[in-house]
């Protein structure tokens, strides 16, 4: 039996050389952050690093350690005009004169932190944009639209580690293989199924919730005698690159909506580093990401520090939550 490895499979789609190893080189960022991970307490890297990011949240050490390494091994990728990160600021500009043709990396170097001290699953979350013209260095230049993605994937560092990654051409996993090095192919072409019976949310922010959030979950705990007619599982693992994974292996719906507690930024999760990628991923696989009200691929930036209300996994029940909002 053969197996296929990241940079065959890229090859096999043709993807573009500059691209194809750009992805190689955040693919090699993401097997040096899952060493870290792995390394856990023995590496003195748990715990809060009593700092806080631009989001307002303490960071944990292994966020700044993970941000370091992205930057350390992307950051000297040839191709790359700036890289944006959750944990940073401003934008890292890696060029003084982008050209047409550059790439755009937005980054969350570590997803679903606070699960590190106990153990569980946790990721990395990646967005690449091509520049279409050359550019100065200015914040401005980096409010592009999800639409503008040309690939985007995220690492998960559970069990085993594993990347998923989209170039326009369907959704692909590929499993760490510790012998090797190598990422091999083992979730070829993941599909989201239409329908789903399980959803994910923080159901502790129930309080705050708006009406719609509040009908469309009140409705599914009704169970098969409410108005879905179906029985819902829930799921919520505190770390989206677990939840989207497991709505990329098995269906299911994920939301984490604007409420009264995040209603002043926004929401809570981050367009550029978190739904914009996921989006992609999820609608590549045959699945959709909204708002509530609309695309969020199409949402127009207006920082890269943004945050929006994210309604994501299975097709027709995305659907049905955005209906509860025009009800
Ligand atoms: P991050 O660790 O990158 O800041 O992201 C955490 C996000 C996301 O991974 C997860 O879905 C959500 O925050 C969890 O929020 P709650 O703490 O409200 O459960
Ligand atoms: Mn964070
Ligand atoms: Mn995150
Ligand atoms: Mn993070």
């Amino acid at each position: 039996m053969t197996q296929t490895t990241l940079r065959q499979h890229l090859q096999a789609q043709q993807t573009d050389t500059d691209l194809m190893i750009l992805m190689e080189d955040i693919a090699t960022a993401c097997r040096m952050i899952a060493d870290r991970v792995r390394h856990g307490a023995f590496a003195g890297v748990l715990g809060a690093a009593e700092t806080e990011n631009i989001q307002g949240e303490t960071q944990k050490e292994l966020d700044v350690i993970s941000d370091e390494v992205f930057q350390q091994i992307v950051g000297g990728n040839p191709s790359l005009a700036a890289l944006v990160s959750e944990e940073v600021d401003e934008v890292n500009w890696r060029k003084e004169a982008p050209q047409a043709g550059d790439f755009v990396v937005y980054y969350d170097p570590l997803d679903g932190s606070s699960n590190l001290d106990v153990n569980l699953s946790v990721g990395t979350i990646f967005s690449i944009v091509r520049l279409d013209a050359a550019i100065s260095p200015q914040a401005d230049a980096v409010k592009i639209k999800g639409t503008e993605q040309v690939a985007a994937g995220y690492a998960i560092y559970g069990p085993s580690t594993g990347l998923v990654i989209t170039t326009g051409q369907g959704v692909d996993g590929f499993t760490h293989h510790p012998g090797s090095g190598e990422f091999l192919l083992t979730q070829p072409e993941m599909s989201i199924p239409a329908e789903t019976q399980e959803f994910a949310i923080n159901a502790s922010r129930y309080d705050m919730w708006d009406t719609p959030i509040r009908g469309y979950i009140d409705d599914c705990l009704r169970g098969a005698n409410g108005p879905r007619g179906k029985k819902f599982n829930m799921r919520w693992c505190a770390s989206m690159v677990a939840d989207v994974h497991r709505i990329l292996t098995r269906g299911g719906v994920f939301l984490y909506p604007a409420d009264s507690g995040n209603a002043a930024q926004g929401g809570k999760l981050r367009l550029m580093y978190e739904a914009n990628p996921m989006g992609m991923l999820v609608e590549q696989a045959g699945g959709a990401s909204s708002t509530g009200t609309g695309r969020i691929l199409e949402v127009a930036p207006t920082g890269h520090h943004q945050r929006v209300p994210v309604i994501l996994g299975s097709r027709d029940e995305v659907a049905v939550i955005e209906g509860y909002h025009k009800k």
